[in-house]
């Protein structure tokens, strides 16, 4: 039967995309089903997507990085379908809000859907489906270790979802149109290139390999 992967992904300036269509167009080269779903700071997209990430046999999530982490709308989509209660219940407790779910916040969690109260021990083995992280940034200061703290995140959330996250992708994608001498990367208004986009191939050519060579 042939396979299926979803692309959950987040980008305001089309670089992350980029990255997502080169992995789709990878994944059916290699006779994949692939479907991409762009979240936006919409309710909808976050609450009642199109998509069931159990209808799927392997997970990419990604988006740009913002403040050293990836977009709040794809943690948040990620989250409402590990947690299935409103995303904002948990960062109300770290005091954060998010501005764009306009929706009153529910005062409690439903009686029925508390799953703050019944953590459990995951762990991902062989038989676990599979899955990727990737993120476009700038790494002004540091260069690739910037794109860590949002990879490792993803990577952890998608555990959550009960995908082992096999393999962590990033590219360079430019910081506004700022040339920016004097930044790790140096001018990237280019980026991310078509070098990049190649080196995004490569990864999911070498992801698809290593699963072929360790079938669960
Ligand atoms: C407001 C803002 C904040 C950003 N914060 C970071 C950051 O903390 N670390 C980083 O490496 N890149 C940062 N970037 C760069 C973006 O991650 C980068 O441009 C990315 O490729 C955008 O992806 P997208 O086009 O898919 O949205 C930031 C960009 C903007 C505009």
């Amino acid at each position: 039967m042939t396979k299926k992967c979803l692309i959950l992904y987040s980008s305001y300036t089309g670089h992350s995309e980029k990255v997502a269509e080169r992995f789709k167009s990878t994944f059916e080269k290699n006779d994949w089903e692939c479907d991409m779903y762009k979240i936006r700071r919409k309710a909808e997209d976050i609450y009642t997507p199109p998509y069931d990430v159990n209808d799927y046999d392997f997970l990419c999530a990604g988006s740009g990085v913002m403040s050293h982490l990836p977009y709040s709308e794809l943690l948040c989509a990620i989250r409402y379908k590990i947690h299935f209660h409103d995303p904002r219940i948990s960062l109300k407790r770290r005091g954060e809000v998010l501005e764009y779910l306009k929706d009153p916040l529910p005062v409690s969690l439903p009686p029925d859907k508390g799953p703050l109260v019944a953590h459990k021990k995951i762990v991902l083995g062989p038989d676990s489906k599979k899955a990727a992280a990737f993120v476009t940034y700038s790494g002004c200061e540091f260069g690739p270790i910037e794109a860590e703290p949002a990879l490792k995140l993803l990577a952890l959330e998608l555990g959550h979802l009960r995908f082992q996250c096999i393999g962590q992708f990033c590219c360079p994608g430019k910081y506004l149109d700022d040339p920016m001498p004097g930044t790790y990367f140096g001018d990237m208004r280019d980026r991310p290139n078509e070098n990049d986009l190649l080196k995004a191939e490569m990864f999911i050519e070498d992801v698809l390999e290593s699963m072929a060579e360790r079938p669960a």
